[in-house]
């Protein structure tokens, strides 16, 4: 992207998917892995199926700002860190404030220098997003926090110890935040009331690859036994489950029959029966996934909770697509209290949803028509993109660059699936 463009999505609608995709490497497990890998001086730690995404591109800037050296090879999403010689504990302002990853380096420099400091802290625009469970484990596990108005200080010069350690709910990030930092701290850590998402299962497996002695991944009770010491290796990146559920959603929204390769169904949680509840058919053929929808959708009732429940992340997918389904289809967020700004969005290319008591009542089957809309978040600028495969017209998406953040090769892949979907820069309007 040129400084002072944005990138702008633009959507044909009208035709219905046919192809195959490859499935990128999860998001959520890559970012979280990109930081352990600071864990150790010892080697050099090779992520293979990492995503070219935004995301992983500032969670390097960051890996990068405390000293590690790290390559993307990004044709091949292998990414090379070795972290030998750290240099700062800080993360500087300009980098820590456009990415919420930051916090996942504190572990890393605790242990590396006995303090970690974020500059500012930023990340997609969820609403009120904290990060009390982080700072409260690290303060369990033996760390001073300052939290200043725009700095945090965490230190920790004697180094962690082992601690009992609860999460008022189960954090996905919290959980990894939590068991890298006890990965390496004398005696034994019990966390309560852990996330079950397979990317915490993934992270759990870098780490005990690396050395950690993890057990209890999945029960939503994780004790760590720490270690003296990690050791960089390599590791496989599973399939990113919500790139997957976006690209089924797509054909929800647009029907048709594709191909997700990597895609696993095991992963999909109460999402795939969503989608089956909606009339969409899978098949799984081995590590091909095979999404098919030619009936008319049905409405359905979602309700968005931790995993195994429906993904958070593919609500406003899943709602894009009900706009298309004959009936009325009741959406209830629990995870994020910002994630309806993709409604009224929605209804400028005529759906017709309400919001009663934070329910999204979505009535159905709207006939969308292309117009101009604003991606407000990730996940919400890519369910306008499935929006604008199922409308009439043409769809102007911007605010492209927050949907860069998750998804690689959009327009590659939209288009061996026979969209019409491509990306152009073009100067912001200027609002006096
Ligand atoms: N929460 C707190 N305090 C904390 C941590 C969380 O109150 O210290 C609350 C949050 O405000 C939220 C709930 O707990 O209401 C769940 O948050 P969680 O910590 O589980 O979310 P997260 O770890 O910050 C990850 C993903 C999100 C995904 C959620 C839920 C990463 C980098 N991010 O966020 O992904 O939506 O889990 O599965 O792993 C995305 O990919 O677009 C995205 C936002």
């Amino acid at each position: 992207m040129t400084k002072g463009t944005e990138t702008r999505y633009r959507v044909r609608g009208g035709t219905t998917l046919h192809g195959t995709v490859f499935i990128q490497g999860a998001k959520n497990a890559a970012l979280k892995m990109i930081a352990a890998s600071l864990l150790t001086s010892k080697g050099r730690t090779v992520l293979r199926n990492v995503p070219p995404i935004e995301d992983v591109r500032r969670a390097i800037e960051l890996a990068q700002a405390v000293g590690a050296l790290v390559e993307f090879h990004e044709p091949e999403r292998t990414l090379v860190v070795d972290a030998s010689r750290l240099t700062s504990p800080v993360l500087p302002a300009e980098i820590a404030r456009r990415s919420r990853a930051s916090v996942l380096f504190v572990p890393a420099l605790l242990h590396r220098f006995g303090e970690a400091v974020i500059e500012g802290i930023g990340g997609c625009n969820l609403g009120s997003r904290n990060l009390d469970f982080h700072y409260r484990g690290f303060a369990r596990l033996g760390a001073t926090v300052d939290e200043g108005d725009s700095v945090i200080r965490i230190t920790a010069p004697a180094g962690l110890r082992g601690a009992h350690l609860y999460l008022d709910t189960p954090s996905h990030t919290g959980t990894e935040n939590l068991i890298m930092a006890a990965s390496l701290a004398p005696g034994t850590t019990i966390i309560d009331n852990t996330a079950q998402e397979p990317e915490v299962l993934d992270v759990i497996a870098f780490l005990s690859r690396m050395g950690a002695d993890i057990s209890g991944g999945g029960t939503g009770f994780i004790t760590v036994h720490g270690v003296s010491e990690l050791t960089a290796v390599e590791h496989t990146v599973m399939p990113d489950r919500i790139d997957a559920g976006l690209f089924a959603m797509a054909v929800a929204a647009a029907g048709g029959e594709i191909n997700l390769v990597g895609a696993n169904l095991d992963h999909f949680g109460v999402v795939r029966w969503k989608l089956e509840q909606m009339g969409v058919e899978f098949a799984s053929q081995g590590a091909v996934l095979q999404v098919r929808r030619e009936r008319p959708l049905r409405p359905i009732n979602v309700v968005t909770s931790p995993y195994p429940g429906f993904a958070t992340d593919l609500q406003s997918p899943i709602m894009a697509a009900a706009t298309m389904a004959d009936g009325a289809s009741y959406i209830r967020e629990t995870i994020f209290d910002g994630r309806y700004t993709l409604v009224p969005e929605l209804n400028k290319m005529g759906a017709k949803i309400e919001i009663d008591n934070n329910v999204a009542i979505v009535h159905g089957a709207a006939g969308l028509h292309g117009c101009e809309v604003t991606a407000h978040d990730l996940r919400g600028g890519a369910a306008l993109i499935l929006a604008g495969l199922a409308a009439e017209g043409e769809t102007l998406v911007s605010n492209g660059y927050l949907i860069d953040r998750g998804h690689a090769t959009m327009v590659e892949r939209f288009a061996a699936l026979g969209a019409d979907v491509s990306a152009e820069e073009h100067e912001p309007a200027i609002v006096s």
